[in-house]
């Protein structure tokens, strides 16, 4: 582990659509930058910034052109440095997303492989011929719908994508690949980045045969999407291949001399599976997307994140939503009520071992946008009549009231999502202590006074079944989740000597050793000789409330004036 993770909290940021400051429409680096004191504010430790690399977009830059250098689009080199050197003045932490399992089909080396069967960079990808029929090499279908091959006509072979054509994948069996990879990790972070997601940790290695992936037994209609058809195969041989752990443990002897971290996008929900990524010297860390997967029931979230707990512990991070998921407000039912279950489920993931991850707008309560199918930009929507796609969750931040909600001056790239009144705006909620926002400010700058949750403490569960899903860490701290059954509020009987530190909703109530905890909240509750440390003991957030009051006026946390 790098010496500065344990205890972390992560933010994700959809470069895009966080805060655009040349009124394009597109957010860009100088954005984020004048955003940095906001989310060391709110207390976070660690951004994730998803591609920023040139690209052409045919999949929002997850299509990289180049590893080393920014798209114009979003700014330039120098911004970025400017970027990572601010964010470590605040205390915060950059990682960057790498996407190691393909380039565009406009990187150089692609250019150069495609040109002939003898290109030096040919054996960067996985080329093949013909199967049998005079059809694609085998069955395996790509992610974003169609095969996973397409046929270079000039050359006579068929490429292999498991996204989108315009996204060949890499050839992780040829040890030229693996030099670049090494060289461009450390690039970045003899350039100060603190670590890298990895895009698709779990797919860079194929079955050394290219053999078909059986076919469940579920019949493939006509109107399927993409997802669906993907999920009618056994994905045996083109996804998690125990080989792919040799390339990170590679990569450990790159990162560790400078304390980066390693954090997986280990799309792989069975804990055992996940947990072997995690252990020994592989990743530093994963995300475990069972978090985003479950619905609002208490067996499942308590069963589920209870078998990851104790696979993997500490070495997860605990994603609320993403850029690909729905955020956690639409999730679990949308407009308040959702929010309300968000705060509630947040507040559990910030008491297990292992990293929260807010993705944003989370901090707001946001929900998902509601979009037209025309506007679509997703390529799952724009290939494939009736798929719903992923722009909904990437609609933009609203960062004040207005036209341009503080994201543009210009037109947005997609519209805004269906939370636009002032409430839900950064400043419509900043000093208003019981929004969303400040609400999840105050579990965040708690988290950091609690050593229970973030040194490893041992945890226990408490209750068994039922809609109250509780986590004990180290005998110290007790937070509980009432997902709700109906059958309103729960009463929870606790020993002497507990106090409650933190409740997601202000029905929450501890009087004479009960826990009164409403339907949909969550309580955090120190027990008898919990340690707490002094709030001035945070220095990092100190200087982080400094920043933000001689930084950013709109940012400055005034209730009187907030418009
Ligand atoms: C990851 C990214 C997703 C992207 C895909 C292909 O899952 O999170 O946005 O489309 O990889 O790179």
């Amino acid at each position: 582990m790098p010496s500065w993770w344990s205890g972390v909290v992560g933010y994700e940021i959809y470069v895009r659509s966080f805060a655009d400051t040349d009124g394009d429409g597109v957010g860009d680096l100088p954005g984020i930058r004048t955003k940095l004191p906001y989310l060391a504010d709110l207390g976070v430790d660690v951004i994730w910034l998803t591609p920023f690399y040139p690209s052409p977009q045919a999949d929002h830059g997850y299509d990289v052109a180049d590893y080393l250098d920014v798209d114009p689009r979003f700014g330039t080199l120098e911004d970025l440095l400017g970027l990572v050197a601010e964010a470590h003045g605040l205390g915060l932490r950059v990682v960057i997303d790498l996407v190691p399992n393909h380039t565009s089909d406009r990187h150089p080396w692609f250019l150069d492989a495609r040109s002939s069967r003898d290109a030096e960079h040919r054996d960067y990808y996985v080329w093949k011929d013909s199967g049998p029929d005079g059809g694609p090499p085998n069955n395996w279908v790509s992610h974003f719908g169609g095969p996973a091959w397409t046929y270079d006509e000039p050359t006579g072979q068929w490429y292999m994508h498991l996204f989108l054509p315009e996204q060949p994948d890499l050839n992780w069996d040829n040890p030229a690949v693996h030099e670049e990879f090494r060289r461009i990790l450390s690039t970045w972070f003899e350039r100060g980045v603190d670590g890298v997601r990895i895009d698709v940790a779990h797919s860079l290695v194929e079955d050394p045969s290219f053999r078909d992936n059986p076919l469940l037994d579920v019949p493939i209609e006509d109107t399927s999407s993409p997802q669906e058809i993907f999920d009618r195969f056994s994905h045996i041989h083109d996804l998690d291949q125990p080989g792919v752990l040799d390339i990170y443990r590679d990569w450990r002897r790159v990162a560790d001399p400078y304390d980066a971290v390693l954090l997986g996008e280990v799309f792989v929900l069975q804990p055992t599976k996940l947990a072997r990524y995690l252990q020994g010297d592989a990743l530093h860390a994963g995300f475990c997307f069972s978090a985003l997967k479950v619905t609002w029931d208490g067996d499942e979230i308590r069963h589920t994140l209870r078998a990851h707990v104790e696979a993997s512990g500490d070495a997860l991070t605990w994603p609320l939503s993403s850029h690909d998921d729905p955020h956690a407000a639409t999730r679990f039912g949308g407009g308040d009520l959702g929010a309300r279950r968000a705060l509630a489920y947040f507040t559990f993931l910030c008491a297990l071992p292992g990293v929260p991850f807010l993705f944003q707008g989370d901090e707001l309560g946001l929900d998902d946008g509601e979009l037209a199918s025309d506007i679509a930009e997703d390529p799952i929507a724009t290939r494939n009549p009736g798929a719903t796609g992923r722009d909904a969750v990437r609609t933009p931040m609203v960062w004040e009231p207005g036209p341009g909600f503080g994201f543009t001056t210009g037109t947005p790239w997609l519209p805004f999502g269906r939370n636009r009144e002032d409430r839900h705006t950064a400043t419509g909620q900043l000093g208003d202590p019981s929004s969303h926002l400040e609400q999840v400010r105050r579990l965040l700058t708690l988290r950091r006074r609690l050593p229970a949750l973030t040194d490893g403490s041992p945890t226990a569960w408490p209750i068994e079944d039922g809609p109250v899903v509780a986590v004990e860490r180290g005998g110290e701290l007790l937070v509980a989740l009432h997902v709700g059954d109906g059958g309103g509020s729960a009463e929870l009987e606790l020993p002497d000597g507990c106090e409650l530190l933190f409740a997601s909703a202000p029905q929450v109530a501890l009087l004479d050793g009960t826990l009164h905890l409403p339907e949909d909240t969550a309580a955090l509750v120190a027990l008898e000789d919990a340690r707490i440390l002094p709030e001035d003991d945070d220095e990092g957030l100190t200087a982080a409330r400094a920043a933000v009051d001689a930084a950013d006026p709109m940012l400055v946390a005034d209730p009187e004036e907030a418009p």
